[in-house]
């Protein structure tokens, strides 16, 4: 399916991801500014990203190891998620993504 990315520079780009793949690895290798850094273990907060809506409330909600990492999150929003811990389902296709700024 589609995840439509905003990057951190701005500028828009359409990934193709499967269903059933966490999104954290198709956004670093797309270069867009997801660095990935714990390899997905919800303990870097570099795979940080908001979901535009009205995605964000189709989501399931965060685990408690999300929710403790996007709490130390000085960039945090309400529509904040680790995109490590997200799974690409066809529901989600034409998932729309921000890339949070990262420290
Ligand atoms: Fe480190 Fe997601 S890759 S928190």
């Amino acid at each position: 399916g589609r995840v439509l990315v905003t990057g951190a520079d701005g500028s828009r780009t359409e990934l193709a991801v499967r269903s059933g793949a966490r999104l954290m690895p198709s956004l670093k290798a797309a270069e867009l500014g997801v660095l990935g850094l714990c390899g997905g273990n919800a303990a870097c907060g570099t795979c940080h990203v908001y979901v535009d809506a009205p995605w964000h409330d189709r989501l399931p909600a965060p685990d408690a190891d999300e929710a403790d990492m996007l709490d130390d999150l000085d960039s945090r929003r309400i529509d904040s998620r680790l995109a490590c811990q997200l799974r690409f389902t066809e529901q989600l296709d034409g998932l729309g993504l921000t890339v949070a700024p990262h420290l």
